[in-house]
């Protein structure tokens, strides 16, 4: 047989291994998606689609009516100055991300995380030849650290990472923040990749604020977003890259030469679910009502500590003063509790924390909370 290559080596699967089904009995914090069905309007489009025969090849970048409503929900949502030619619909978020840093980042190139981040950015550093840079987040609120990021710079940084709301740490960056790192990617001439796809998603009433959106950042930014987390989507695989129209032309090709377009039927369900972004209200009420249960249930547990998360629906738990590293805290969670919660040790920024996430059923946090603090109440 011969070899495997052996440039992708090391690549690591992030959270992957946490997102296969567990054992029966276990109760799962782990998934990162909504509990709820997608909208019948959008499931109802693809339907429509599919029956009446729109199954064949088409515009690679997602069709012209398609990619113009994307490009007015980022207009007038988020007040990002995009057009339709600026708009590649990608099979997911992750790959819009993984498009981004192919066409900012060169071979041995920097990019800046602000860590703990979530891991997929890394690994695509990795995966495009470039060399992610950790930068921490003040802790315990994980806000970004600009005396750390001016420290980060080097004659190879290109380019910036910037997620918020964030996952894991649940943090959203004020609009003062993102200022800074907006200044800070023009004063260094820095491509900015902007995560989004939490947006829709905050809790603390602070604005969102697209780096896109403010002067000299649209130029320099890819803006990242899609109806994943907000619709209930996460197993439709759609993405969106905004941009420049030459970067989307760019990133158009590479789509063109790779996967081509994301399904013809899948691009009216897309269209629905950027025309109808009042669905996303109906959710919003729910997580921060599972948000409110899960921060009351963990309160009661003395040993473990968490900041009331801003936005996205993850709670990054600090569980040190159970003497345990995170990973021991999860294998031992799993085997003694039965619940399954993703240990942070391996992330830079990440050490001495779990993370759980609220976009579960009630009765599943409940029950995971209720094991837990049971658990650790015996030892
Ligand atoms: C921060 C962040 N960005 C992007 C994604 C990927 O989204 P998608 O499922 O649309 O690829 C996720 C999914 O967990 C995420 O947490």
């Amino acid at each position: 047989m011969p070899n495997i290559p052996t440039r992708f080596e090391a690549l690591r699967g992030g959270f992957k291994a946490f997102f296969a089904p567990p054992p029966e009995g276990v109760t799962r914090l782990t998934v990162g998606e909504p509990g709820f069905d997608t909208p019948s309007n959008v499931t109802n489009a693809m339907i429509d689609a599919v029956k009446s025969g729109d199954t064949h090849y088409t515009r690679g970048e997602g069709r012209e009516s398609l990619c113009a409503t994307w490009a007015e929900y980022l207009q007038h949502r988020w007040n990002i100055p995009v057009t339709g030619e600026g708009i590649v619909m990608t099979p997911g978020a992750k790959q819009a991300l993984l498009y981004a840093m192919m066409v900012a980042l060169d071979r041995d190139d920097e990019i800046l995380l602000l860590d703990p981040a979530w891991p997929t950015y890394a690994e695509q550093a990795v995966l495009v030849g470039a060399k992610p840079i950790s930068v921490p987040c003040i802790q315990p609120s994980f806000r970004p650290d600009m005396v750390a990021l001016e420290n980060a710079i080097s004659h190879r940084t290109k380019a910036l990472l910037i997620n918020s709301p964030n996952n894991p740490t649940g943090a959203v960056y004020t609009p003062e923040e993102i200022q800074n790192m907006v200044d800070f990617a023009i004063r260094h001439d820095l491509w900015i990749i902007s995560d989004e796809i939490y947006a829709e998603l905050i809790w603390n009433g602070t604005p969102h604020i697209s780096p896109a959106s403010l002067p000299g950042g649209f130029e320099r930014t890819l803006t990242v977003m899609g109806p994943s987390k907000t619709h209930a989507m996460t197993g439709w695989r759609v993405g969106v890259l905004a941009a420049t129209n030459e970067v989307a032309n760019l990133v158009g090709r590479i789509q063109g030469n790779t996967c081509s377009h994301i399904p013809s039927f899948i691009m009216p369900a897309a269209e629905v679910a950027a025309k109808e972004w009042d669905s996303v209200g109906e959710f919003r009420g729910d997580y921060i009502q599972k948000r409110k249960r899960m921060m009351d249930l963990i309160e009661q547990i003395p040993l473990l500590n968490a900041g009331e998360p801003e936005g996205a629906f993850y709670l990054m738990v600090d569980v040190r003063n159970t003497g345990m590293d995170a990973i021991t805290f999860a294998a031992r969670a799993m085997e003694e509790a039965c619940v399954q919660v993703i240990p942070l040790e391996g992330i830079p920024g990440g050490e001495g924390y779990i993370r759980l996430s609220y976009a579960a059923d009630d009765d599943v946090i409940e029950e995971g909370l209720k094991r837990l603090g049971e658990w650790l109440g015996n030892q």
